[in-house]
């Protein structure tokens, strides 16, 4: 049998990780110790994401996610560290961090030190995720939003995660790689990229690296259904690199909300939530759906962790929506 090269791995997918709002975890997943009983601030959580060690608090006001070392030596502040009137105190010599990441009190000293400023990373809590704007340089800040996505009429009707050793790009080009759909997951026919825009626009100009970082993409693809075979569209908007909207509309319809969480530079934790829109038949359609998409999703596992990313592709000429989508996520990388 042939094995792979090790050294292929180094070049599976030749680029950074890319730079945008991230999720952290579900809201609802997150280590509910972090905010107290009656409301105060709580402990710290850590966990991994964007190639970096990360700790996050709740300051009484809102979470905030930081560097896991402490800037003055080293210490993790996620291993015995705590939150003390909405500071974050460090376990080695009890340094405390306000919100902004500011060193507010030194042990022993009525001073504190500026140059111990800990990295922030900007945190946004919408629709049930709490994420992170990562930029490789710290002082970067948002350059857009991800707004609310899901309204309040939307029926929560299912959740899945994995961790796949692959990339946010190579994950995300799946949704216009049309003929893949049809060897892949089975589809009955090739479907077709409708429109695919971006925006904000730039200079007039709605796709290409020159356009916003928020896509919105319309496919059309054709669906085997108890009643045979059924044209459907199905409209991907993705806000950058870490949050997509899939929304599905056949009989009824269901929205898929994807978050792709870089861990390092090789794995992405991908988390799904499921709604539909109250409708009997979206309600009836729904179990059955969810099912179905991931089992797609999991019969493209295999071909994400193995394969490697090709620069310069021999494409057919119906693929020319992955050269456009190329060219629009190139602008992740800085
Ligand atoms: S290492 Fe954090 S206070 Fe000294
Ligand atoms: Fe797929």
């Amino acid at each position: 049998m042939q094995t792979i090269d090790a050294s292929i791995g180094a070049v599976r997918f030749p680029k950074p990780i890319p730079f945008g709002w991230f999720s952290a975890g579900r809201v609802g997943e997150i280590p509910s110790d972090l905010i107290t009983a009656d409301g105060e601030a709580g402990a710290v959580w850590s966990f991994r994401a964007v190639g970096r060690e990360l700790v996050a608090w709740h300051d009484g006001e809102q979470y905030r996610i930081a560097d896991a070392f402490c800037p003055h030596l080293g210490a993790h502040l996620g291993v015995g560290g705590r939150v003390d009137d909405g500071c974050l105190v460090c376990p080695f010599h009890e340094w405390t961090f306000d919100g902004s990441g500011a060193n507010a009190s030194i042990p022993f000293s009525d001073r504190t030190n500026a140059k111990a400023q800990l990295r922030m990373y900007p945190t946004s809590e919408i629709d049930g995720h709490l994420r992170f704007w990562y930029h490789p340089d710290p002082t970067v800040e948002p350059t857009w939003e991800i707004p609310t996505l899901i309204d309040d009429s939307m029926i929560p009707c299912g959740t899945a995660e994995w961790t796949v050793a692959s990339y946010w790009q190579e994950m995300a080009e799946n949704s216009i790689d049309m003929a893949h759909f049809v060897f892949i997951h089975g589809s009955p026919g090739l479907g077709e990229v409708v429109s695919a825009t971006s925006e904000p626009t730039v200079n007039g100009s709605t796709s290409g690296r020159s356009a916003g970082p928020i896509r919105h993409v319309i496919n059309k693809t054709v669906y085997e259904t108890p009643k045979g075979l059924e044209d459907g569209e199905l409209n991907v908007d993705m806000y950058g690199p870490g949050t997509s909207v899939t929304t599905f509309a056949l009989f009824g319809t269901i929205k898929l909300l994807a978050t792709t969480t870089p861990i390092d530079n090789g794995h992405c934790t991908i988390r799904m939530n499921f709604f539909h829109d109250g409708q009997e038949l979206s309600a009836a359609i729904a179990p059955a759906f969810v099912k179905e998409v991931k089992r797609q999703f999991e019969q493209d596992i295999p071909i994400w962790e193995n394969k490697r990313f090709v620069a310069s592709p021999a494409l057919a000429s119906y693929e020319k929506p992955i050269t456009e989508f190329r060219s629009w996520a190139a602008q992740f990388y800085a």
